[in-house]
């Protein structure tokens, strides 16, 4: 029997709608949570997904902002604006959008956002908390990833993980996530030798290489569970992952689509996060009341 196909779209609709109520809560008891987006450039995919994520934000009554750059901008000049967000108790998510243009320091870059705003999870402090499992902000896509595998019932303890790509976005939270949920993971690269012997090894494949037909049918157990994070735009126009796709869903018990697998679930983790942010700024601005009031 072909592999079930993990329907993104409606997982990701689901967890919007309950989005709605936390920020309606929210709205009711102060004001809604508010995403800041700061791009650099013009790159014609970055516009895209800047314009995906403010688009998600108005559906769930998050408000947000869009900061727009020219290339030319300084560092000092971003991280001016990026301070200056920090301070802003509208403002309770931060992200740059990235990639950003090459004479940019990213870390000092990611390393100026508060990390309390950190919506994205790249600054230091929250990769930090990742690594020894006590996230505050799950990087996006990964973090998407894992509410699919928990809406599909898919244990994770104890089974074998490989992770195909190693980036600080995807790659690596990945695999931490899964070993945070007591999975054994490998974690493959451009550099992996045989990379079959690893893959065949999977019950859970997450593929994120950008790379297309990477994975086909024969490369996977029969049963596995795959999860193709992957977003290629072919010279014909058409959008596929790093799977291909129907040898791959002949075999495993379990595939995301592309589009309408892991895409979607990624800007909806960004509004998760946003609004636990809010919450916490609220959470934090109570005690810190309840504080004084004893103090006084
Ligand atoms: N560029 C590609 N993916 C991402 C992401 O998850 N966050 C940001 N800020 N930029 C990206």
């Amino acid at each position: 029997m072909p592999a079930k196909i993990i329907d993104g779209r409606a997982v990701a609709a689901s967890v919007r709608e309950n989005c709605k109520h936390r920020v309606r809560l929210l709205e009711a008891l102060s004001r809604p949570p508010g995403l800041a987006v700061i791009m650099v450039g013009d790159d014609p995919a970055s516009a895209v997904y800047v314009r995906n994520k403010m688009r998600a934000c108005d559906e769930v009554g998050i408000r947000s902002q869009r900061i727009l750059y020219p290339d030319t901008v300084t560092e000092a000049e971003v991280i001016a604006c990026i301070d200056a967000l920090g301070r802003d108790d509208s403002v309770n998510g931060i992200l740059v959008q990235l990639p950003l243009p090459k004479h940019f320091n990213l870390e000092k870059i990611l390393g100026a956002i508060n990390s309390e705003k950190d919506v994205d999870g790249f600054h230091l402090y929250n990769v930090g908390g990742l690594v020894i499992g006590n996230t505050v902000f799950p990087p996006c896509t990964p973090y998407g990833v894992m509410r699919l595998l928990e809406h599909e019932g898919i244990e994770v303890a104890g089974r074998n993980a490989v992770v195909v790509g190693a980036s600080n976005i995807v790659g690596k939270p990945m695999a931490l996530m899964l070993m945070r949920q007591e999975a054994t993971v490998s974690v493959c690269h451009a550099k992996t030798r045989k990379l079959r012997e690893y893959t065949e090894m999977a019950d859970i494949l997450v593929v994120a290489a950008g790379c297309p037909n990477l994975i086909t049918g024969e490369m996977i157990k029969r049963g596995a569970v795959v999860i193709d994070v992957g977003i290629n735009r072919l010279a014909d126009g058409r959008l596929v992952g790093d799977c291909d796709f129907e040898s791959v869903r002949s075999r495993a018990s379990y595939i995301t689509p592309v589009p309408g697998g892991v895409g979607p679930m990624t800007v909806t983790m960004l509004l998760v996060n946003t609004i636990s942010s809010a919450e916490r700024a609220r959470q934090r601005l109570l005690q810190q009341s309840s504080e004084h009031a004893h103090f006084v």
